[in-house]
């Protein structure tokens, strides 16, 4: 009997089976892998990229680090900070702040090799967010929201929300504007208010931008009393190539409502999404109400980006049809396929 096709089944192929087509292109992008308030003594754990990856803070800052002790591989966020050194939970390596081996406890005449350091990845603090990039080159480029410091603004970042969905296709659901009567039906829109009216996008140097004008009310059903009847909505859609998006809501007067969707590639199928808020107005009510109407809405969006075959956009062919309507998308496609991407 064959030996192998009797080995039992151990489950579903490791991710690595599914890692990107594109990932050299991907990895020299800046991602947040974490919020601020995640990242403490205490090792904690990421994935980017299908790379996963250990963060903690010690007297230098922030470690980011691959998540495999060189010794044998076992996770280092198993691990603990002992002394600003982090020890791994199996035979004790200590490693500095920076990343290099200095105690080995089975032999502790020997220092180890270079292959003993800890393949470190840099680390910037930026809108509450740890971000990170795999394969630095350059100047960092991160998406901007110069509204998080701006005093007038009072900002709010809800948890992440893991998504069993490419980023590219949850990015691609953030900028779309065609899906609000069917989706968020009961959050904020208007099922009978189908239309899309007529609107440009332009391509920029981060992306694109997008201008769209609608009478879709923005705020929740029981509020959207306080916009008077006729008020047309402006929503902003600025892209930051591959994976964020900013919208600004322009609401009643000078109410403004700023969200940054951040989709953090974890692998060709999965996405952690991160969305610092900011607002310079309160009639949408506490921050929990935000937050559960936040919520609400990304929740509505990933049952349908959990959905979508094929799993990962290709931007360079596809067999699904664009309208009108889908003006922003076809652009976001096309600055994907500028970068080189054929998987997102
Ligand atoms: S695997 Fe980390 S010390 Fe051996
Ligand atoms: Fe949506």
């Amino acid at each position: 009997m064959d030996q192998i096709a009797t080995r039992p089944s151990f489950g579903p192929p490791p991710e690595s089976e599914y890692i990107y087509e594109n990932w050299e292109i991907l990895a020299r992008q800046w991602y947040p892998v974490a919020r601020q308030d995640e990242v403490s003594a205490k090792p904690f754990a990421a994935v980017l990229l299908d790379i996963p990856l250990v963060l903690l803070r010690n007297s230098a800052g922030i470690l980011i680090a691959r998540n495999a002790c060189p010794h044998r591989g076992v996770p280092l966020s198993m691990g603990q900070l002992v002394q600003d050194e982090l020890v791994c939970a199996y035979h004790g390596l200590a490693f500095n702040a920076a990343g290099q081996c200095v105690r080995i406890p089975s032999q502790p005449s020997y220092k180890g090799s270079a292959k003993l350091g800890l393949k470190t990845f840099p680390a910037i603090e930026h809108l509450g967010l740890i971000w990170t990039c795999l394969l630095p080159e350059g100047e960092p480029v991160l998406p901007d929201m110069p509204e998080w410091n701006d005093p007038a603004y009072e900002t709010i970042l809800p948890p992440w929300l893991d998504i069993a969905g490419a980023p590219g296709r949850q990015l691609e659901g953030f900028i779309d504007v065609a899906h609000f009567a069917f989706v968020h039906d009961k959050a904020f829109a208007d099922p009978e208010n189908t239309v899309v009216p007529a609107y440009e996008t332009n391509v920029t140097e981060t992306g694109l931008h997008t201008d769209y004008y609608s009478d879709i009310s923005n705020y929740p059903k029981a509020l959207q009393h306080l916009a008077p009847p006729d008020f047309r909505w402006l929503r902003a859609f600025t892209i930051y190539k591959p994976y964020c998006a900013k919208l600004t809501v322009h609401f009643p007067g000078e109410q403004r409502y700023h969200i940054l969707n951040c989709a953090s590639p974890v692998s060709t199928r999965k996405t952690r999404l991160f969305v610092p808020i900011a607002r310079n107005f309160d009639t949408l009510g506490s921050v929990e109400s935000v937050l559960a109407f936040n919520a609400q809405i990304f929740a509505e969006d990933a049952a349908m980006v959990e959905t979508q075959r094929p799993i990962t956009l290709d931007p360079r062919v596809s067999e699904e049809e664009h309208f009108a309507a889908d003006r922003t998308s076809v652009t976001y496609r096309r600055v994907l396929k500028q970068m080189g991407l054929t998987q997102a």
